[in-house]
């Protein structure tokens, strides 16, 4: 069965991004591990934590729990990532997850060309999003995830749902969710028919 990776990253009760992630999940099917970045105890790396990970990663030894969210990532078939558009880019609580995940030896490692290639086995992340107004760029928020994963984890598809201009004043919330929808319906479907070939990292 396909093992879904999901990094919930919407902060809000009722988030509106939750809801659409959660479609997205429904017709993905397959088995799914959320992780809900406002449960869990994720902090920035420190002096100390860097330098904890900095001399296990030099041994190859993966095992302590700096390194779980990085394990469940290496090992997942497919990555979906919610995140609502926050201050032109996403909650911060995404980037520290980022910042927990790459790690050389376990998501990545460098060519002989010091060029990183991907270590994760997923073929595909889908990110979702919703904005109040518009999302000005795609360049920090979908487009920094889609990087990461082509440059660092060997991801090589990768999907945008979004929903703008739900807070604007007089927004039909309900249409711009519904029209949100059909959107999944669409790109899911495209995408599931795709047949991915692919190596375990950019160098094959
Ligand atoms: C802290 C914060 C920052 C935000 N920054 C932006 C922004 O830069 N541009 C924008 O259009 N909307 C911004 N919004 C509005 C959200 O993008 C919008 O309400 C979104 O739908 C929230 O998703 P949610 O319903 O999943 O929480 C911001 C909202 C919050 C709470």
């Amino acid at each position: 069965m396909m093992n879904i990776l999901f990094v919930n990253a919407c902060v809000r009760q009722n988030s509106r991004t939750k809801h659409l992630a959660d479609e997205v999940l429904a017709r993905l099917g397959g088995e799914v591990t959320e992780i809900d970045l406002q449960q869990e105890a994720i902090h920035p790396l420190t002096a100390a934590t860097l330098k904890k990970r900095d001399s296990l990663a030099a041994k190859n030894d993966f095992e302590d729990e700096m390194f779980r969210y990085a394990r469940l990532l290496a090992k997942a078939d497919k990555l979906v990532i919610a995140a609502p558009y926050w201050d032109l880019s996403f909650p911060s609580l995404l980037k520290v997850f980022i910042e927990s995940v790459n790690v050389v030896g376990l998501t990545f490692a460098y060519g002989e060309n010091g060029v990183p290639y991907g270590l994760c086995r997923a073929d595909e992340m889908i990110y979702i999003t919703t904005a109040g107004g518009h999302i000005v760029s795609d360049e920090f928020g979908y487009g920094y995830l889609q990087r990461q994963c082509e440059m660092f984890y060997g991801i090589p598809h990768t999907t945008c749902i979004k929903a703008e201009g739900l807070d604007v004043v007089g927004a039909d919330v309900d249409q711009i969710l519904a029209d949100a929808k059909k959107e999944i319906d669409i790109k899911l479907n495209g995408t599931l028919s795709k047949i991915h070939h692919k190596g375990r990292n950019n160098n094959e």
